[in-house]
């Protein structure tokens, strides 16, 4: 729970509002003469304790939570508020976790620390005799001093404690070694080096921060033949690629990812001039490094080995990767507005089968030109897995073509092209000399989407819609705007063009969810900095985790796919006709209170009239909006 949901629980509204303004009670609502405006026939105002709101249905025609009622009154900003309200309900207001704080500030350290290891571990490369030797050993494989250093390859002399006293000379504690991963603890106490007399390859993430070492055996009869960095506050294995961080810009200029399995390959092809290349450090392809990968290019090619492990593995990788590239960019939104996955391969991922006992790295020295011939020759998924899966087996069994199309079907299913698809399977059907229509019925029954009953329109005045029925809405909406500032211009077209008006700060229930709104607004409407820096150096400070928890709801959203911005629209829709219908809800509550208040029969009229007029009013630009909703919708 967010601050600001902590004070808002424990504050109640009716009494600080009550504080102002003479409230009366009307079944479960108060209502009473609007503070902001005169007032002094019927009650304009109201207060929804249950929902923690208020309006005023007057000329201000406004409403809000117990902060905007506040700063509306007191003239105050949103700080004083919230510093106002949490000291009244006891609620301590962090200035921004000094928590965290110290905790970025310990990452720092480890990262800084990796990057004196770095210099020291290039030092001896260069600067010691010993590292000569293996100096002469990379040049031996190919490798350039360019690639070198690019690759900021260095050695880890053969030594307890070289690494271990250089990196306490330049200040760092045993502690911080040992987060690091620089060091090993000794059982009976102390520490030695966890790289020695090993090759170096520093490994950084996406961002080019320092997070561990591959290290690489210098003597053969060494084992093992790699020793990674363990898993420290910085190195996770499974979410790091290995090269990353260089290829990142080939792989977006080339549109095209390979995924290769060793160091030395993503280094070899660099220096080859194919910059495109990431590596897993020795682990199996895992979902978030397809996640990593996906920012970048969709079409993915892996480079794997001959032998039959690699195939098994291979096998392995596309299972994860048809589980995670394949459903995620296809995003669904249900009946609530909420984002779901589900749909067909939208990623190209292609093979290459490397021939037998030979690296990326190998053919690259032999011959560069091959390499971009294997690459335009990679397999598609289908003809790989098919190819894999018929070489060397007995056709004619039904069992075994049984086995096969329960392989390959669901991947044929995942092909985004219709057209494709049939001839996937047609090219199936005649491989296993089967009826192409035997293989109709076996095709996996397309998920049903789960059709969940939108919230009821008619919300009864005792059940006002409660915020957090809007919230995940809202949430996702803000996280859009947030993450792409620049889209609200697009909405605001939209909501024009259906004479809508633009989004407002009134779209959203919570005065915080308001003031990280105005705030992309406001983003906008200068040219000093980027939208996106623009909102971060000027939000209240206890917004920023809130803000961010928002921005991880959508990361996974490809903004460039036209089904992503359909549902963006809809939900912005979504939001503007739940304000729409609060609204007429609290009407109806209002013309209720005014019928029970005793007054001339022509001012009630007058405020009857009043009342139906904005009742129809909103009630046209609902049904504009229901329209728009039932098609579909332009972003
Ligand atoms: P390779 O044995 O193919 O290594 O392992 P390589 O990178 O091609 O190195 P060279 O060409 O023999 O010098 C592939 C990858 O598997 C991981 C490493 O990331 C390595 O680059 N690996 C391998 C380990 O993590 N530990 C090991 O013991 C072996
Ligand atoms: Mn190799």
């Amino acid at each position: 729970m967010s601050v600001i949901d902590e004070v808002k629980d424990r504050i109640d509204i009716v009494e600080v509002i009550g504080e102002s303004v003479k409230l009366r009670k009307s079944g479960k609502n108060y209502s009473g003469f609007c503070p902001f405006h005169p007032n002094t026939r019927t009650p304009a105002f109201a207060v929804f304790p249950d929902s923690g709101t208020w309006r005023c249905f007057g000329a201000c025609n406004e409403g809000g939570d117990v902060f905007s009622f506040l700063m509306k009154k007191e003239g105050w900003d949103f700080s004083e508020t919230l510093r106002y309200l949490a000291k009244r309900a006891g609620v301590e207001l962090r200035p921004r976790g000094p928590e965290e704080r110290a905790e970025e500030e310990a990452h720092r350290r480890l990262r800084e620390l990796l990057e004196e290891a770095v210099t020291f571990y290039r030092h001896q490369l260069l600067q010691t005799s010993e590292g000569s030797t293996v100096l002469e050993y990379l040049h031996k494989r190919q490798l350039s001093d360019d690639a070198l250093e690019t690759f900021e390859i260095g050695y880890a002399p053969k030594a307890w404690d070289k690494t271990l006293n250089y990196l306490l000379e330049k200040g760092y504690s045993e502690a911080e070694l040992v987060d690091s991963g620089m060091v090993t603890e000794r059982e009976g106490g102390g520490f030695y080096d966890r790289f020695r007399h090993r090759i170096m390859i520093p490994i950084r993430d996406a961002s080019g921060g320092m997070v561990g070492f591959g290290g690489r055996v210098v003597d053969p009869k060494d084992v093992p033949k790699f020793i990674n960095s363990p898993q420290t506050p910085l190195f996770d294995k499974g979410r790091t690629l290995y090269g990353l961080d260089k290829a990142r810009k080939a792989i977006r200029t080339t549109d095209q990812a390979v995924i290769v399995e060793g160091y030395m390959d993503v280094i070899a092809l660099n220096q080859a001039g194919f910059a495109n290349a990431v590596s897993p450090m020795g682990t199996a392809l895992s979902e978030n490094q397809l996640r990593l990968l996906k920012r970048y290019s969709r079409r993915i090619v892996l480079a794997l080995d001959a032998d039959v492990a690699g195939s098994q593995a291979t096998l392995r990788g596309l299972t994860v990767a048809r589980e995670t590239l394949d459903r995620q960019p296809d995003p669904v939104f249900d009946a609530r507005g909420l984002v779901r996955h589900e749909g067909r391969i939208d990623a190209d991922i292609r093979i290459i089968t490397l021939p037998e006992g030979v690296d990326p790295d190998e053919v690259v020295s032999e011959d560069p030109s091959a390499w971009p011939v294997m690459l335009a020759e990679a397999q598609t998924v289908v003809d790989y897995v098919l190819e894999v899966m018929t070489t060397d087996r007995n056709l004619e069994d039904p069992k075994v073509k049984a086995e096969i199309v329960q392989q390959v079907l669901p991947l044929i299913e995942d092909v985004a092209d219709p057209v494709e698809r049939e001839t996937y399977r047609q090219n199936l059907a005649r491989k296993l000399r089967l009826d192409e229509r035997a293989l109709l019925p076996l095709r996996p029954k397309a998920t049903r989407r789960r059709t969940r009953k939108a919230p009821s329109p008619e919300v009864s005045l005792e059940g006002l819609v409660s915020p957090q029925v809007e919230a995940p809405i809202e949430r996702f909406c803000l996280g859009v705007l947030l993450s792409d500032p620049e889209l609200l211009y697009r909405i605001d077209r939209q909501l024009q063009a259906l004479d809508l008006g633009r989004v407002s700060p009134q779209d959203f229930s919570g005065t915080d969810h308001r003031v990280l709104f105005q705030a992309v607004r406001e983003a906008l409407a200068q040219d000093e900095e980027e939208p996106i820096q623009h909102w971060r150096n000027h939000i209240e400070p206890s917004l920023v985790s809130l803000a961010d928890s928002f921005l991880v709801e959508v990361v996974e959203l490809d903004l460039r796919l036209p089904k992503v911005l359909e549902g963006i629209m809809a939900n912005f829709l979504r939001l503007r006709k739940r304000r729409l219908e609060l609204a007429l809800n609290h009407l109806r509550f209002q013309l209720q209170a005014v019928q029970e208040i005793e007054v001339t029969d022509e001012e009630l009229h007058e405020d009857l009239w009043h009342h139906t007029r904005e009742v129809q009013r909103i009630a046209s630009q609902k049904e504009r909006l229901d329209r728009a909703l039932s098609g579909p919708t332009r972003l």
